[in-house]
């Protein structure tokens, strides 16, 4: 049998946090070097499940994450209970085209959209989102996004990512392969993910689960334009390791926009 899932598997099981997580934080930790954990505000958009916000609240900073899937917020609230930084970390119910009006106009000096959340936007609904996040940045604030750098595949017809076996958090198996394949030529991809899930933990039954997502494909272009103002500074990296960004072999894009004084 075969299952079209969409919340049937938790975004938490798809994704090995603690491997990602090691990735990411000397990058964070970097970011945010000259900010104040007592005063800087923080703004996880789109915020999944939670992980990076937590983590961040963990080392002492404040803030919100946003996200329109009630299952992905809930999880979020539960992961910072958990964590016993709830008073630091909260978490609410929003629609990025919205986001201002998600966190009644409040201001942060840290703001964030990674996870190539942005790819799934056209370029029309992602200047709505950019321009909002730069009002939403205090001066000397900055704004971090991170897509994939789908170019790099420029010349592959079919391509995967690492295959990753995952123990969801019910106990059950989750096993998932990420395929991805042209469907414009350096404009847009479909991502097919394939599950097999174990039925419940320590069943011998499995499932086959599949989705589809479309993504565009973001290049620096797209970012550029936000430089034009003077008021704002735009970096671009290849990863989270500081890498120049190679459109024909970086991983990702990562976009770093600093709102000058
Ligand atoms: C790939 S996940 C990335 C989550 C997290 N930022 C990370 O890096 O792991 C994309 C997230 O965007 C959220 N999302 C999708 N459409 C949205 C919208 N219109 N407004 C707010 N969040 C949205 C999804 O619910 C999901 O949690």
């Amino acid at each position: 049998m075969e299952i079209e899932w969409k919340d049937e598997i938790l975004y938490k099981d798809l994704v090995k946090w603690g491997d990602r997580l090691k990735k990411e934080a000397p990058f964070f930790k970097k970011i945010l070097e000259d900010m104040s954990k007592e005063n800087a505000r923080i703004l996880d958009v789109s915020c999944g499940t939670g992980f990076h916000l937590v983590m961040l609240s963990k080392w002492g900073f404040s803030g919100i994450g946003v996200d329109i899937s009630e299952q992905n917020v809930d999880e979020a609230v539960k992961l910072a209970k958990e964590s016993s930084v709830q008073e630091r970390a909260k978490f609410i119910l929003g629609d990025i085209l919205e986001i201002e009006k998600a966190v009644e106009g409040e201001r942060f000096d840290f703001v964030y959209c990674i996870g190539n959340t942005l790819s799934i936007f056209s370029a029309e609904e992602r200047n709505i989102i950019i321009q909002q996040l730069i009002n939403a940045l205090n001066p000397g604030g900055k704004i971090l996004l991170q897509v994939v750098n789908y170019l790099s595949h420029s010349n592959d017809d079919v391509w995967y990512y690492n295959p990753n076996l995952k123990r969801s958090s019910n106990g059950s198996l989750n096993f998932h392969i990420r395929m991805m394949e042209w469907k414009e030529r350096n404009q847009k991809v479909t991502m097919y993910v394939h599950n097999i899930l174990q039925a419940s933990k320590d069943s011998e039954d499995f499932k086959l689960g599949k989705k589809k997502t479309e993504f565009f494909v973001l290049r620096k272009d797209d970012f550029k334009k936000y430089q034009i103002n003077e008021k704002l500074e735009v970096t671009f990296l290849g990863d989270y390791y500081w890498n120049e960004f190679d459109e024909e072999k970086s991983n990702d894009l990562v976009v770093i926009i600093d709102k000058i004084v």
